[in-house]
């Protein structure tokens, strides 16, 4: 059996951009045993193939093809592309951009949570994404709505595109957020949004290891009755 005798186990967060998912979830995942997955890193690569080909990232149809026939591998801390690696082409902010407009499309949406399941069925899971809690995973064992103040959240991506070498100005970057979270928050199939039984956490102010512990804590106290985890 995958995991012994311990139930297969999700932990689901959820959250805009910039509040500290992927840090938090690949840490956790890494602590505690679990497969981490970046389920933004998948609709991501269906943008960057989109761009490649040269197809609307609004066109419906034709991203629901292209969805559907991604080759999506998720290796720890990697992604791939129909066998390509596209761990770093994935972050520029012009494959942000239309990985929010394909994320709109349900067909392209049932595509990826499809996928999503199909990995959540075989081991115990860190997923991260915006529809973890409400969609994919609603039986989900822990789920966190995971937030930040907008300037810290803007700061931080900042930081990231910085370090990865992307020269932005803080307030273009602003602005390419704020349109993004809109539009994740408003489109009519999966909106982020906190499921009813999520723990809002705001790390606002908080270093990662607090964070990390807070939500340890959280996966406690609904899994082990407050016990050490492994
Ligand atoms: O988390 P991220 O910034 O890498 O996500 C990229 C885009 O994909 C973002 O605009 C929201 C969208 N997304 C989504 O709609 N559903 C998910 N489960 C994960 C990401």
């Amino acid at each position: 059996m995958a995991n012994g005798n311990r139930k297969r186990i999700v932990l689901a967060i959820d959250g805009p951009s910039g509040a500290g998912k992927s840090t938090i979830a690949r840490r956790l995942a890494e602590r505690l045993g679990f497969t981490y997955i970046d389920t933004g890193a998948m609709y991501r690569a269906v943008g960057l193939w989109a761009l490649r080909q040269g197809v609307n990232p609004a066109d419906m149809h034709r991203m629901e093809q292209l969805a559907i026939a991604a080759g999506i591998e998720l290796q720890p801390g990697r992604i791939r592309l129909n066998g390509e690696d596209v761990t770093d082409a994935i972050r520029r902010p012009a494959v942000s951009d239309a990985a929010s407009k394909v994320a709109v499309i349900p067909g392209v949406r049932r595509a990826m949570v499809q996928k999503q399941r199909e990995i959540g069925e075989r081991s115990s899971v860190v997923m991260e994404g915006r529809d973890i809690g409400t969609v994919v995973f609603p039986e989900a064992e822990v789920k966190i709505f995971l937030d930040a103040r907008p300037g810290e959240r803007v700061r931080r991506r900042l930081r990231e595109l910085k370090a990865a070498g992307n020269d932005i100005s803080e307030n273009e970057l602003a602005g390419q957020m704020q349109e993004r979270d809109q539009r994740d928050s408003t489109r009519a199939d999966a909106p982020l949004a906190q499921a009813p039984d999520a723990v809002y956490v705001d790390s606002t102010g908080m270093s990662i290891e607090e964070v990390e512990e807070a939500i340890l804590k959280i996966l406690r106290s609904r899994v082990t009755n407050g016990k050490e985890f492994n």
